[in-house]
């Protein structure tokens, strides 16, 4: 099989990629990424990982949005997965046009092609196309309307509504994910679990915006990807499935767990300036993936995956260095 990976030089789509490189030896793939900020450190570069696979994997530089060149690609591959997004909430409340221009225009663009070119495609999305849940409401379903809160979700439900058309109007052959909130090496340190660990490597307190009553349901990207394949093998054309793991957590509770691996006291937080549109919470019914698919995510202890985390991040400074101080710079900006 050859598969054309948008995003693969990013926090999911490169673990992904060295997932499937892992699990699955007979796949080619060609990474098409236009390497943003969010690209950080060429991930794929990191412990000469892209060097030692490279009879397998290439790397593409380019936009998503430039036609001619997707077009070009669909065409000399089998399945396409795509991953490819402006990713950050906090981003998309300072620079909405970005995110509407890659993740609408971007998605439509990759439409085309596989519609051209009769390809299959998986598109990835995200839990927060269905917006706020109350903190006792029940999980978000398959027919859950959606409503999101930001810009970048906004981006993103447009996004699968394309693809939904585009399955229904033209006959593409295309699946969708819809995944809660994943934790794992390699992912940026504007994200939650990256920023405070970094903070706290520096000597410094966690931030938590608002109260930290906040919940999500945080998956390892290892279990995000290999939830992928189940799709990508027995997926139903046109369904949309929902990745989730039911372990959910309030902000506070993973701050309170990093500052125990850290051995610091409870106190050791700064409650900052909140998020506009801030959802309270996000969780889904999983039951079409697991009861369908089979799939289910491999047992582990948050607690543990937390300080594996700490260690690996502890290990790769020079790779975070950089991204971290401007990061900080514009939370600085934003009150954050
Ligand atoms: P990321 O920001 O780490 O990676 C996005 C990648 O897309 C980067 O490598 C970037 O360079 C690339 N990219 C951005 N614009 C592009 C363009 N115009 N052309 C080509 N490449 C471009 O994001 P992530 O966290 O890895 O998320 C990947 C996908 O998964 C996104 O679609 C996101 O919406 C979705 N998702 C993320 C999460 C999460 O918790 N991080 C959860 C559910 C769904
Ligand atoms: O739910 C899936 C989504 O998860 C993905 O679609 C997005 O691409 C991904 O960025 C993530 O979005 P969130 O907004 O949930 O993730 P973020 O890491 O930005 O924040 C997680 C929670 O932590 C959220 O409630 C905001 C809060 N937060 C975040 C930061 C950066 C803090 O309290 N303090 C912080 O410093």
């Amino acid at each position: 099989m050859r598969l054309l990976v948008t995003g693969g030089a990013g926090f999911i789509g490169s673990n992904f990629v060295r997932w499937t490189r892992e699990s699955r030896p007979e796949v080619s793939m060609t990474v098409l990424d236009s390497f943003t900020y969010a690209a950080q450190g060429m991930n794929l570069e990191v412990d000469g990982w892209l060097a030692a696979n490279g009879d397998h994997v290439s790397v593409v530089v380019g936009d998503i949005r430039d036609r001619t060149l997707v077009d070009s690609l669909v065409a000399v591959h089998d399945v396409v997965i795509h991953f490819a997004a402006e990713s950050h909430n906090d981003a998309s409340l300072e620079n909405p046009s970005e995110f509407v221009d890659t993740n609408v225009n971007g998605t439509l663009s990759v439409l085309e092609a596989v519609r051209a070119h009769g390809k299959r495609l998986h598109h990835i999305s995200t839990d927060e196309v269905f917006g706020d849940l109350s903190l006792d409401a029940p999980a978000f379903t398959h027919s859950s309307p959606y409503r999101p809160s930001s810009p970048y979700s906004a981006s993103k439900a447009s996004a699968d509504l394309l693809v939904g058309a585009w399955v229904r109007s033209f006959g593409v052959r295309a699946t969708v994910s819809i995944c809660s909130n994943n934790y794992g090496p390699f992912q940026h340190v504007e994200k939650f679990i990256p920023r405070q660990i970094t903070e706290l490597l520096a000597g410094r307190v966690p931030r938590i915006y608002g109260t930290g009553a906040n919940v999500r349901d945080w998956i390892a990207v290892d279990d995000h990807s290999s939830a992928l394949w189940r799709i990508i093998d027995a997926g139903q054309i046109g369904r949309t499935y929902l990745v989730g793991t039911h372990n959910e957590r309030s902000n506070l509770e993973v701050v309170a767990a990093l500052l125990e691996v850290f051995g610091r006291p409870a106190g050791d937080i700064e409650f900052v300036r909140d998020r506009t549109g801030h959802d309270v919470r996000y969780a889904l019914d999983t039951s079409l993936i697991f009861d369908d698919l089979g799939w289910r995510p491999a047992p582990r202890s948050f607690r543990r995956e937390l300080e594996s985390l700490v260690s690996w991040y502890a290990d790769h400074e020079a790779w975070w260095r950089e991204a971290k101080t401007t990061s900080e710079e514009r939370y600085r900006r934003l009150g954050h």
